[in-house]
């Protein structure tokens, strides 16, 4: 594979400079919804997961900070939550927004919130449409998290972004983060094509690039190819690259530990079930209870 395949960090079309978007050139936003289906797609395993950890502890308000096109906030919406979702691209932002606007008759979606903002600044982004407002919980989900490139080799921006989600938690509130399974993409070199969250119907190709410098994992690329040519409509294949930081799951686990103060309840799920019940899991699941004092 030539050099500059796995080097592009962005799809073509993206500028070097302002917000990081990989979403930028819609390429990706386009197929997201056909990719991971509506929110009846979403696997039961997940909702009764997601929706039962919030359920039993009480949670009523959940920001979504990483709500893409908007799917799992309309799930969580049509479970009677009052959700806010922000994403920091406004390519993904625009499906979102047609979908509540499409939604309009349906009283539940009156009080969905949907803005722009950017996990580094997330407080403040959020302080300019929701004054004085924390959450009961925050989702981070679908290995959103590691979009984020660890630009200085410290993981300093990563750590800024996992305090500010402590920040927007109300005391005793939950964060969900998530990431792949790193440590095994690393050691094969492959993705599973299958996902824990959706049913896709159509055939996905995962191509999988690690980049290794100086001995360390820095970066993974996933090429994905969509073969939608079976839905009845014209023939069509979608293709489109996403880069992602590769988390560890040690690391990851202290840096979300020192995020909250190394005070709060942390949790650690394999495909939402308790590690020991899968041997090599495709996703992790964190789920941090913020101290209540
Ligand atoms: C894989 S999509 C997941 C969306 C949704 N949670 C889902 O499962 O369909 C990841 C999302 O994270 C967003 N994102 C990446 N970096 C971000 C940042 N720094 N601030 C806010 N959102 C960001 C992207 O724009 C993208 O919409």
């Amino acid at each position: 594979m030539a050099a500059d395949q796995v080097f592009h960090s962005r799809s073509l079309g993206i500028p070097s400079e302002g917000v990081k978007d990989q979403y930028a050139d819609g390429k990706a936003a386009k197929t997201w919804n056909k990719f991971i289906g509506d929110s009846n797609q979403r696997t039961q395993n997940y909702k009764d997961f997601l929706i039962g950890l919030l359920k039993n502890n009480g949670c009523k308000t959940v920001l979504d900070a990483a709500c893409g096109t908007g799917i799992d906030s309309m799930m969580l919406v049509n479970e009677g939550f009052k959700v806010v979702s922000v994403d920091a691209s406004d390519k993904m932002l625009k499906h979102a927004l047609k979908a509540r606007w499409e939604k309009r008759k349906n009283p539940k979606y009156d009080d969905w919130v949907i803005e722009e903002a950017n996990w580094e600044t997330l407080p403040q982004d959020i302080e300019t449409f929701l004054p004085d407002t924390q959450f009961d919980a925050v989702i981070c989900l679908g290995n959103s998290f590691a979009h984020l490139l660890d630009e200085y080799g410290d993981q300093r921006m990563q750590k800024l972004c996992l305090s500010n989600f402590a920040k927007c938690l109300k005391p005793g509130g939950l964060l969900f983060i998530d990431h792949r399974n790193y440590d095994a993409m690393i050691n094969t070199g492959a993705t599973p094509g299958h996902s824990i969250y959706y049913n896709c119907k159509y055939p996905v190709d995962i191509k999988t690039s690690v980049l290794v410098v100086r001995g360390r994992a820095e970066l993974v690329a996933l090429d994905y190819c969509i073969d939608t040519s079976n839905d009845g409509s014209k023939q069509e294949k979608s293709e489109f690259r996403l880069c992602y930081y590769p988390h560890k799951l040690s690391t990851f686990t202290s840096m979300l530990d020192e995020a909250f103060d190394n005070r709060a309840r942390h949790h650690i799920y394999g495909d939402f079930q308790p590690l020991d019940k899968v041997p090599v899991p495709a996703f992790y699941i964190h789920v941090m209870q913020k101290t209540k004092n």
